[in-house]
């Protein structure tokens, strides 16, 4: 704790029932995406008229991937300024060693969350984090262009494809000259682990690393699903599409631009806000599957919170995330943010159902969604994660092929194995 920090912490206790009950002083790091950073902030003056806690947010990029090489970097040097991590459901095995465990904290509630998620945030015997919300992505897509056109929801990739090319062409012709077909993120980051783990796995392409440890991800089904992506690029999605994260995609869905855009439901408020061109126009579904007998791969994402080993405020940065995952906060965040909640209560809350109809429809489209191979990788995940995206994103800017790329891409992983993770 930083001296000036110490000094505001007792100035601010305050005097309840004649005892002396300590206000802290608290900072958590969190990563911005849409408004999530002013929602945020509303809960923490929540938060402070109930406890007398102040805390502070150091916003961070959208990017998981930005922001989990910060915190690793901050968390190894045993960082005392930052009591409160918000953590992506991927990092629990890789930083497990450097938050408080909660077990005992959480003993009263745990029960309340959907055992899945907690198990997901639970590594070497400690419960690393809290969940806050969990992801799933879904398939947006323009009602009124579908309708305009007299096409069907796409229930493969290569209808989809199809359908985005033909809309995507007439409505250019028409005047709109920025219309795409598809937006979704093909950056070299965790996002297109994320995107390409669905194509593959939507495509009997299996899952990467597999559960057991067995590295599958050189086999046919993943090349033909990594040559279908690489031929929507500047056909069907922009040639930018290769830098677009999130926000990217979502930017150009939101001006109207996109017939088609995969993204998580926190897109689904944003798109009906009142500023959006597309508000009203789109509705969501489950991602395409490569053929007839397959089955549609949605990526479990999530987010968490944490509280650092070295955190002089354990106690108050605790106070902080069991209320941040509270059962109130969890449905403000649902109705307000449409980010699903790891609480299985919420998912029966008829006002969350009016306000946010993709919360009750996508409890089951989280509850099956495939983890990437963080458990098996434990702490190689990152890195496992990294080549997988290179080889992805290499594919994609037509640097090799994809059956080149996947080689290259098993004898890495077999190296890594091999060293042990
Ligand atoms: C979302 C998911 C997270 C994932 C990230 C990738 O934020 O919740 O789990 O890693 O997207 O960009």
């Amino acid at each position: 704790m930083k001296i000036n920090k110490l000094l505001v912490s007792l100035l601010a206790g305050v005097t309840l029932l004649g005892g002396v009950v300590q206000a802290a002083e608290l900072s958590m790091v969190f990563g911005d995406t849409g408004n999530a950073l002013a929602f945020l902030q509303e809960q923490l003056t929540r938060f402070k008229e109930k406890t007398g806690h102040n805390v502070t947010v150091v916003p961070m990029p959208s990017s998981t991937t930005d922001q989990f090489g910060q915190y690793r970097l901050w968390l190894a040097a045993g960082n005392t300024d930052i009591d409160v991590y918000t953590t992506d459901v991927i990092w629990a095995p890789q930083l497990a060693d450097q938050f408080v465990d909660l077990t005992e904290a959480a003993k009263d509630v745990v029960a309340d969350f959907f055992p899945s998620i907690i198990e997901s945030q639970t590594a070497s015997g400690k419960l690393v984090a809290i969940p806050s919300f969990t992801d799933a992505p879904a398939l947006y897509y323009r009602k009124d262009l579908l309708e305009k056109y007299g096409k069907a929801v796409p229930k493969t990739w290569d209808e989809l494809a199809a359908t985005a090319k033909e809309i995507q062409d007439a409505e250019r012709a028409a005047g709109n000259p920025d219309m795409q077909g598809f937006v979704f993120q093909g950056n070299a980051y965790e996002g297109l682990t994320c995107d390409a783990l669905e194509w593959v796995k939507s495509s009997g392409g299996g899952q990467i690393v597999e559960p057991d440890g067995t590295i599958s991800i050189n086999n046919e089904n993943a090349v033909a699903a990594l040559e279908r992506a690489k031929s929507w690029i500047g056909t069907i999605a922009p040639e930018g599409v290769l830098a677009y994260q999130e926000e990217e995609s979502r930017g150009v869905w939101q001006l109207g631009n996109a017939v088609f855009m995969r993204n998580w439901p926190y897109a689904y408020s944003l798109g009906n806000s009142d500023d959006s061109a597309v508000k009203g126009k789109f509705d969501v579904t489950t991602l395409p599957i490569g053929k007839e007998g397959d089955t549609s791969a949605a990526t479990l994402g999530g987010w968490n919170l944490a509280v650092s080993k070295y955190s002089d405020e354990q106690a108050a940065a605790i106070e902080l995330v069991l209320f941040l995952s509270s059962a109130e906060e969890q449905k403000q965040r649902a109705i307000k943010q449409t980010n699903l909640p790891t609480r299985i209560a919420i998912y029966d809350d008829p006002e969350v159902a009016a306000a946010a109809p993709i919360i009750p429809l996508w409890k089951d489209v989280f509850l099956n969604a495939v983890p990437r191979p963080s458990a098996p990788t434990k702490v190689k995940y990152n890195e496992v994660s990294s080549l997988f995206w290179s080889a992805v994103h290499d594919t994609l800017s037509g640097n090799g092929t994809a059956a080149e790329n996947l080689e290259l891409l098993e004898g890495k992983l077999t190296e890594l194995k091999g060293a042990g993770w």
